[in-house]
């Protein structure tokens, strides 16, 4: 799995990925991340890559050229599965698109920034738009890590124990059961005895039990869909 994440704000991103499982999967080369900055691409001399928007109106746009250059160079090199642009008024994120997504190669994510980019670049070269969730980010970084960082984990061999994706909330449409470790008590409070009772059946028949009552109470939603 490839990803290639463009930005103007490449900084943000850096550090993210040069942690924990992220940087394992990468290390381990399961996954790769190439972050580009898009004022790389400007041809201007102050290297600006945005401008007023025609018509007036708050906020700078982010320009068409720039970003073109940038994605028709990477598409030079292979062949991208989506062409990703990051944005509130996108598909909202569920469990079931990071499944889809993580069986593909190649992905660009395009972050915005300000007001946005020229939608010419969402007409032109954007294949797939998401969204996070409904609120208003400063920029699109923040949505491409969570999305990046959601899409890496499912890649066969990211995770030590390959079944752990598998128990997570939202497969299945359930939210995951409690989980417990040492102490066995802590001022007081047990774990629950049935983890400790060494019955494999009757314990994954808790967890199933634990799973659709957190489910009903917090999500019932999900039951339904
Ligand atoms: N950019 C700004 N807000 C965003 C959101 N909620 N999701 C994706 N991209 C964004």
């Amino acid at each position: 799995m490839r990803i290639d994440i463009i930005t103007c704000v490449p900084r943000l991103l850096d550090s993210f990925f040069a942690h924990s499982i992220l940087k394992r999967a990468q290390d381990k080369g399961h996954a790769e991340v190439h972050i580009h900055d898009i004022r790389d691409y400007s041809t201007d001399k102050h290297k600006s890559v945005d401008d007023y928007a025609f018509g007036g109106g708050a906020g700078m746009v982010l320009q068409i050229e720039p970003i073109a250059r940038c994605i028709r160079n990477l598409q030079n090199e292979r062949t991208y599965d989506e062409v990703i642009y990051l944005t509130p008024d996108g598909e909202r994120l569920q469990q079931g698109i990071v499944n889809r997504l993580s069986l593909n190669q190649n992905l660009i994510l395009l972050c915005g920034h300000y007001k946005g980019v020229d939608q010419r670049v969402r007409d032109l070269f954007v294949t797939k738009e998401i969204s996070i969730g409904d609120y208003v980010l400063s920029g699109g970084e923040l949505a491409a890590a969570v999305l990046a960082d959601a899409i890496i984990r499912l890649v066969p061999g990211v995770l030590n124990d390959e079944t752990s994706a598998l128990t997570d909330s939202f497969q299945d449409n359930l939210l995951a059961p409690p989980v417990y470790t040492r102490p066995y008590e802590f001022e007081g409070h047990k774990v629950p005895d049935i983890l400790l009772s060494g019955h494999e059946a009757r314990i994954e028949d808790w967890r199933y039990q634990q799973s659709v009552e957190r489910t009903r109470e917090r999500r019932p939603d999900l039951l339904n869909e």
